[in-house]
């Protein structure tokens, strides 16, 4: 059964690691587009400036919304699940410059024409949504000239659009439902292209060598054009 998606990322919630205190180099906040620890690229793909104000869709506890504040950037996050968002609260208590709400990405979105200079969403609600119908509202809700950037699994080979993505509960529950959208790099440039975006990339950025896992991450970005 498909349920509400507040409940099924509350329980989703009960079971995820927190992000640790510290990452490879010592710092407190990070921006991390990966499954991977102190992998991959960083907040350079946004392309922002101290001033401007981003978007993090899905945000979960908040870590990359808190480095972003951390660079004199206007964040916000908005998720649907309570108890991240509880977390995010706790892990990031008074942190000024982010400002997370409760709330669907697409009725976020659809409040805000033309006021984040970029909008991001790493494994966040990009990767749980209708791309039809969510990418459109997030090029409304860009500026002109703004980045979207989202990061999330490569598509498993034949198993393309919605598919079903389970969450474990525990031994005794059945797993949450939710649906994600998959596609392989071509087909996203072709579905940004058609919600007008400009500047458009996906690719696959491998694992990190020498470990025991091989799943890359797909990495996909484009702009409001201006
Ligand atoms: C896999 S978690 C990733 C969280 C975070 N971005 C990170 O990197 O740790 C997916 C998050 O997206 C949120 N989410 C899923 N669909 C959403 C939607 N339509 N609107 C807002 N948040 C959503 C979930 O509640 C959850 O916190």
């Amino acid at each position: 059964m498909i349920e509400t998606a507040s409940a099924a990322w509350d329980a989703y919630a009960a079971r995820a690691p927190d992000r640790r205190p510290t990452n490879g180099v010592g710092a407190r906040t990070w921006f991390n587009w990966t499954q991977y620890p102190d992998h991959g690229p960083g907040v350079e793909l946004l392309g922002l400036r101290p001033g401007d104000r981003a978007l993090d869709l899905g945000c979960g506890s908040g870590g990359n919304a808190a480095h972003l504040a951390s660079l004199g950037i206007g964040a916000v996050g908005v998720d649907v699940s309570t108890r991240q968002l509880a977390k995010a609260r706790e892990r990031w208590p008074d942190h000024p410059g982010v400002e997370l709400h409760l709330v669907d990405a697409l009725t976020h979105l659809r409040a805000s024409p033309g006021t984040y200079a970029a909008v991001y969403s790493v494994f966040g609600a990009v990767y749980f949504s209708d791309p039809e119908i969510l990418l459109p509202a997030i090029r409304a809700a860009l500026v002109p000239g703004g980045r979207l950037v989202f990061s999330q699994r490569p598509a498993v080979e034949g198993c393309y659009g919605a598919q079903a993505s389970l969450i474990q509960r525990g031994p005794d529950e059945d797993p949450a439902v939710v649906r994600r959208w998959d596609y392989e790099s071509d087909s996203w440039l072709s579905i940004l292209r058609d919600a007008g975006f400009a500047a458009c990339g996906a690719e696959i950025l491998p694992a990190p060598l020498g470990g025991r896992r091989t799943e890359g991450t797909l990495l996909v970005r484009g702009q409001r054009p201006g």
